[in-house]
């Protein structure tokens, strides 16, 4: 089995950056997301990579994403958890569906995901999961809210896999970015002037990424002001935090 990088979510955003970095490093990489023309345009780019169209969303996606790679001989060294999707407007408004879907994606496949591949960096005492979380994880998100919600179940539960798996030569880290320059804006209906103004690039977010990932670093919050507002949360009360993100146009 040839070890490889798998990078979710990588057909746009943060995740085409990710794979980018990884193949310049020397990775062989498997790009996965559903839209396949993006992800074949990008394997085209960066040579050496597998292309694998899946909607992660459902049932048993990643059992089956996990199992095709198997299939063709590659076993995941570095897992980099980044596909995820995030909604806008008030709970009660937005469709359920499309809140499930969320969930389904940002909670569900991102855990089956890492619990599929640990057993085989187990054996070897040997890999690396990056779970891509938010700054949003800091803080309940009212006008977004299950989007932040399923930020702090990816942070809890990434630093609680960090603390459960020190001493096993397995990294885990999670990447918390502020505002980016992806795709994610228009597809979650975040379109702001200042969530534009106070975008990062998405090639510095992931450069930071896995630089922390390969220091093992349990928590990573790419840029001053993200690091300054998440450190804020701590002093501030939650009544008043959960004021502050109410107030926020989006
Ligand atoms: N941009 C920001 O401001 C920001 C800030 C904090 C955290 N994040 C997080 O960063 C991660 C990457 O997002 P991004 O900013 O790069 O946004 P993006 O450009 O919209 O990328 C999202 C990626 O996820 C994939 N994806 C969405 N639904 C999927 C599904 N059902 N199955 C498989 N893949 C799916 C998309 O590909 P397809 O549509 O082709 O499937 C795309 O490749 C997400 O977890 C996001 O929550 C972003």
């Amino acid at each position: 089995m040839r070890p490889v990088t798998l990078v979710t979510g990588a057909s746009s955003g943060l995740g085409a950056e990710f794979a980018r970095l990884c193949a310049r490093r020397g990775d062989e990489v498997v790009l996965a997301a559903r839209r396949k023309e993006r992800l074949d345009a990008l394997a085209a780019e960066i040579g050496n990579a597998h292309v694998v169209s899946i909607d992660l969303a459902h049932g048993q996606a990643p059992r089956q994403l996990v199992s095709e790679l198997e299939w063709r001989g590659l076993r995941v060294e570095t897992l980099i958890n980044n596909a995820g999707s995030g909604l806008a407007g008030r709970f009660a408004d937005l469709p359920l569906t499309r809140q499930r879907e969320m969930l389904d994606l940002n909670v569900v496949a991102l855990t089956e995901l890492a619990h599929l591949v640990l057993p085989a960096m187990r054996e070897k005492r040997q890999g690396a999961i990056l779970n891509v979380a938010s700054t949003g994880a800091f803080q309940p998100g009212p006008g977004i809210g299950v989007y932040f919600a399923t930020k702090a179940y990816v942070l809890s539960f990434t630093e609680a896999l960090h603390q459960e798996l020190k001493g096993s030569g397995i990294k885990v880290s999670a990447l918390c970015p502020g505002p980016t320059a992806t795709e994610f804006g228009a597809v979650a209906g975040v379109a702001s002037e200042q969530f534009q103004k106070f975008s990062a690039g998405a090639a510095e977010v992931a450069a930071a990424g896995l630089k922390g990932l390969g220091r093992n670093q349990a928590v990573i919050v790419p840029g001053f002001m993200n690091k300054v507002s998440a450190q804020s949360n701590r002093l501030m009360p939650r009544a008043a935090m959960r004021r502050i993100v109410a107030s926020l146009k989006l």
